[in-house]
């Protein structure tokens, strides 16, 4: 079985799409961003013109892709997806410009991860509407330029910090999507419940809110894998205990950590005497990539206090002693 509280996207995950919500005032959360896109998407409107580029950038799960469909229903636009690891030539990239209609929108989902060399076709598609490309080989190439028509791109990273300056710079609007607050998952939980037509109590909802490590998609995944075990165990309601039971044989403790989260900390205190130790020996420690660690799993556990970033490598704080029941002191000396 996958992992079922990070945050990245599972192919289990296509019911996503049937219980994304369609428009602004539906989304939930997040309310700084919405309401300054609300505002930037009814200037443009009002003046005729696509919106301007947007970059959102922040942890997988949290509403990236669902934002950048919202943005193009608000707009009236139709929405061409891709992403930067499924560009790996300029051909690619040329190819989906080419399709663009006046007012579309472009997501580009990981868009950290286009080749630098083909990042410059966007820097000419973004500012001036403009697809300049090289044809024929060598002696005989020459540069075209086409016209496109005024589009948005919407990017979508978890490392904003990988963007180089040229290509962030493009963006009029950038805006880091936050773990959401207990309350706001157990809106997107009983949303989700209504979508879905199977009803779940308050407090079971708000018991998946608090074990879903701040992250819609893990409240989503979750909320699915409870109902499985409401309708087999018990009569089909979604209540607390059967909540708690369900989330327990999963294996998801009351903080929404999981044997990955147990391993990379109890990892720090165990081999490297609590820290600081740097990312690529933590990698090597438990098997994971230096990346995945960064985007995936760190965000969360920093955030809520059982892992500190210092100038030389990671440690864990008291926090995380106390919750891994383990002594501070056994590792002192
Ligand atoms: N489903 C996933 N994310 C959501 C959000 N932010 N609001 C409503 N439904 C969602």
């Amino acid at each position: 079985m996958g992992r079922l509280v990070s945050g990245e996207e599972m192919a289990e995950d296509n019911f996503e799409t049937s219980i994304r919500p369609d428009s602004i005032d539906e989304y939930i959360g997040q309310a700084e961003l919405k309401e300054n896109l609300n505002i930037f998407m009814k200037a443009a409107k009002m003046r005729g013109e696509a919106l301007d580029h947007v970059l959102l950038y922040g942890p997988p799960g949290l509403g990236k892709t669902t934002m950048a469909y919202i943005i193009a229903n608000e707009m009236d636009g139709n929405i061409k997806t891709t992403s930067g690891p499924a560009i790996e030539k300029s051909g690619d990239l040329a190819a989906v410009l080419s399709t663009l209609e006046p007012g579309d929108i472009l997501f580009i989902d990981e868009i950290h991860r286009i080749p630098r060399f083909i990042e410059e076709i966007l820097y000419s598609a973004m500012e001036d509407f403009k697809l300049d490309i090289i044809v024929g080989t060598d002696a005989s190439s020459r540069n075209i330029t086409i016209d496109l028509p005024p589009f948005t791109l919407v990017g979508a990273t978890t490392r904003a910090g990988d963007l180089t300056g040229p290509l962030r710079d493009r963006f009029g609007i950038v805006s880091k999507l936050n773990f959401y607050t207990e309350d706001e998952l157990k809106q997107i939980v009983l949303r989700t419940s209504r979508v879905l037509k199977s009803s779940i109590s308050e407090e079971a909802a708000m018991e998946l809110a608090k074990r879903s490590r701040g992250t819609p998609r893990i409240a989503n995944r979750l909320f699915k894998r409870v109902r499985d075990y409401a309708l087999v165990m018990g009569d089909g309601n979604i209540d607390l205990s059967i909540t708690k039971l369900a989330l327990d044989k999963l294996k998801v403790d009351a903080f929404g950590l999981d044997a990955t989260d147990y391993n990379l900390l109890s990892s720090i205190i165990e081999k490297f005497n609590g820290g600081p130790v740097g990312i690529d020996a933590l990698a090597s420690s438990i098997g994971e990539e230096a990346s995945t660690i960064e985007d995936v799993y760190e965000p969360y556990l920093l955030q809520n206090g059982f892992l500190k970033r210092t100038s030389r490598g990671r440690m864990v704080t008291e926090k995380a002693y106390k919750y891994l029941k383990k002594g501070e002191q056994d590792t002192l000396f």
